[in-house]
């Protein structure tokens, strides 16, 4: 039998009849261990080799279980409130609820304490096995599975039935040993003639004409690489740029620290709005005060505006605007901010204008699987005079389906849009839909006092993380965040 260089240089490495690895081979006969993996495969279809699949199984700790091999478990917590024994009532005001609900459920299945006539009674207080591998764990940080004990595993089957306590991935090892087979067709190998290369000689030569080819096997198991690549919002955020560029688009940007002139008056925002309210904004104590470019030429009109309607023929919000109130810094709450000073900085010579901006943006909520204090918004605009509500929703449409999302829009509101419309985008796994930001027609009383003129302005702004926590299959949009290397490794960024 006919075999290539590489398959026969493996075969006398292992014709001891030994066990191999893939590096151990890759030493011995100097391929590097993807050829070594290659060459593995070919002669296993021969025969000559075997490798059987073995799985090894990793153990780490989560969150939960950080905390847990930290300050114990909660059936363990719950044990020391018992003492010997307990009254129920008396041992429900000795530890916080959650510590009771859980540590109570478990100290009855793991059969450790008895409880009739309101009065639980410790019968086995020993450490269990559990506990043993939590400490374990806390001290080597990683162990394997196959390696350890049956009562250990039946541990980590125990703590894996409980959320967030173990980590467990799974990593594919390969061995391999010459067959019989293969150790005596090792000892008379004739190295075959196909070619698995083409060079520049052999095809100026015309030589190639006469040769075989060796066929590719693409289902040769090659070890992932794990080189180092962008981090996967950061391929989102690029891949969101591409499709307003695509789309026609220019990108504008602008800064964190704003003004509250463009964050909110700019935007026909009542200076007494609630959305200004202390619990949604971040409001600066230094610099308290900054710049605001073009505010001698827009602050009367914008004043003007939110008092009576000014020229709009609205009535306006009906309060005394006070001009102090719009210096105050802010950190932007939304990317609408830069689409404001944007707008008062064109003339009727520079429509029609497409345009977006992708940033940060700041508020003060609190932290839970869909809010983080700061968020991106992609946020853009169409000035044109011959804008419509629908160009408005077919462009919101046409970037969601980019995005891989079926969208559908509902009434909203906001103090500087008619009509206003929330998108949201179907999350198939919880069979619901979600909001996603908003968008609208902006008001006259936004575009005159900073245009100059009147003209359709189509805006939105829309968040950014939830949409890509969702594309990723994040469930918590705060796991953007962490810097978790396994996931940061294993998760597939294209583009
Ligand atoms: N600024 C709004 C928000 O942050 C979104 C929006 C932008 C709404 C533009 C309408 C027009 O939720």
């Amino acid at each position: 039998m006919e075999l290539h260089p590489h398959e026969v240089k493996v075969l006398k490495a292992l014709s001891n009849g030994e066990w191999s690895n893939p590096e151990k081979t890759s030493s011995e006969t100097g391929l590097d261990s993807d050829a070594v993996l290659r060459a593995v495969s070919w002669l296993k279809t021969k025969e000559f080799i075997e490798s059987p699949e073995e799985i090894r199984i990793e153990v780490s700790l989560g969150d939960e279980g950080i905390e847990y091999a930290k300050k114990g478990l909660p059936e363990r917590r719950l044990m020391n409130a018992i003492g010997k024994e307990i009254g129920i009532a008396e041992l429900k005001k000795k530890v916080d609820s959650e510590t009771f609900k859980i540590g109570f459920g478990w100290l009855r299945k793991k059969g450790v304490i008895t409880f009739s006539e309101g009065l639980v009674k410790i019968i086995d207080s020993s450490e269990t096995e559990d506990e043993k591998l939590l400490i374990l764990l806390k001290e080597k940080r990683k162990l394997i599975v196959n390696d350890l004990s049956k009562k250990e595993q039946e541990a980590v089957e125990q703590l894996k039935a409980r959320k967030n306590v173990i980590k467990l991935s799974e990593e594919k090892i390969i061995k391999f040993k010459a067959t019989k087979k293969g150790i005596s067709a090792s000892k008379s190998l004739k190295i075959g003639d196909s070619l698995s290369q083409l060079t520049p000689e052999l095809i100026t030569s015309s030589g190639w004409k006469n040769k075989k080819f060796r066929p590719y096997d693409v289902s040769v198991y090659v070890k992932p690489e794990y080189p180092a690549k962008k981090h996967p919002l950061q391929v989102e955020l690029e891949r969101i740029r591409r499709i307003f560029i695509s789309m026609g688009f220019s990108e504008i940007s602008g800064n964190f620290v704003e003004s509250s002139f463009w964050n909110f008056d700019a935007l026909f925002t009542a200076q007494d709005h609630p959305v200004r309210d202390m619990h949604d904004t971040f409001y600066l104590k230094k610099p308290s005060k900054i710049d605001i470019p073009g505010f001698d030429r827009l602050w009367k009109d914008v004043a003007k505006t939110h008092e009576s309607g000014g020229s709009t023929g609205s009535a306006g919000w009906q309060y005394k605007w006070d001009k102090s109130k719009s210096y105050r810094t802010v950190l932007r709450t939304h990317t609408t901010a830069v689409t404001a000073r944007y707008l008062s900085g064109l003339s009727p010579e520079d429509l029609p204008v497409k345009v977006f901006s992708l940033g940060k943006t700041f508020r003060n909520e609190s932290l839970d699987y869909k809010h983080l204090p700061e968020f991106y918004q992609v946020e853009g605009i169409v000035v044109d005079k011959n804008a419509t509500f629908r160009n408005l929703l077919s462009i919101l449409k046409e970037f969601y389906d980019q995005m891989g999302f079926k969208v559908r829009f509902r009434p909203a509101y906001f103090p500087y849009t008619e009509m206003s419309v929330e998108p949201e985008v179907y999350f198939e796994e919880k069979g619901e839909w979600i909001e996603l930001g908003g968008s609208g027609i902006f008001r006259p009383e936004v575009v005159r006092p900073l245009l100059g003129f009147d003209c359709p302005v189509l805006a939105w702004g829309l968040g950014v993380d939830r949409v890509v926590a969702l594309k990723l299959g994040l469930k918590d949009i705060r796991n953007l965040y962490v810097s978790d290397l396994d996931w940061l490794r294993k998760t597939k960024t294209q583009f």
